[in-house]
């Protein structure tokens, strides 16, 4: 797995860092709020996992699942649920935990939804930030990284459903999806 990696972007302890920093900003942000954290499947699984053990207040967490991307590396532009939330967002403050914001289009798509479901606020917390690839103007509350315009991999982050357990992250060799 680990020689498909071209070059590692970002370590466990840089990202243990980062993490700490937006989970200690989250806690002061959302004090006494009882904030739902809605996890986009499957990519932010494992930053979202983190991120909640840094914030020292009560959280509730969801999962939904959208697809723009099927096993390409470009995005298609479309948005689809795959599985919707469990929890009403009504009167809720809501905060998107986002791996990687690229074109947007996600971002737009759950931000609208979840306006059209009366959330009292929505907010987005995205891992990384890859700014290069936007394509609609949305942004994100809480950033990680800055993230070139590459495509990732490792903590979480999937090609074909491959390297998400990566405990880094990392670019991957053009070898894997060049044949
Ligand atoms: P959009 O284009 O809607 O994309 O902002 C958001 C989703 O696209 C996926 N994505 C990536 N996944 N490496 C990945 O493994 C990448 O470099 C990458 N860029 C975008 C990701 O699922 C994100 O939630
Ligand atoms: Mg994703």
């Amino acid at each position: 797995m680990q020689e498909d990696i071209k070059k590692v972007l970002y370590s466990q302890e840089d990202i243990h860092n980062v993490v700490v920093r937006l989970g200690k900003q989250l806690a002061v942000d959302y004090a006494g709020k009882n904030p739902l954290f809605i996890c986009v499947l499957k990519g932010a699984i494992v930053f979202m996992t983190d991120l909640i053990r840094q914030i020292d207040e009560f959280v509730e967490i969801d999962f939904m699942d959208v697809s723009s991307y099927g096993n390409a590396t470009v995005s298609s532009g479309e948005v689809k649920i795959l599985k919707d939330l469990d929890t009403s967002v009504q009167g809720r403050d809501v905060v998107i935990v986002e791996d990687i914001v690229d074109t947007g289009a996600t971002l737009h798509y759950l931000i609208k939804l979840l306006s059209t479901r009366q959330a009292a606020s929505i907010k987005v917390v995205a891992l990384m930030d890859k700014q290069a690839g936007r394509t609609i103007p949305v942004k994100a509350d809480y950033v990680g990284f800055d993230v070139p315009n590459e495509f990732v991999v490792g903590y979480g982050l999937d090609y074909a459903e491959r390297y998400r357990n990566l405990p880094y992250i990392g670019v991957l060799d053009e070898h894997v999806y060049t044949h």
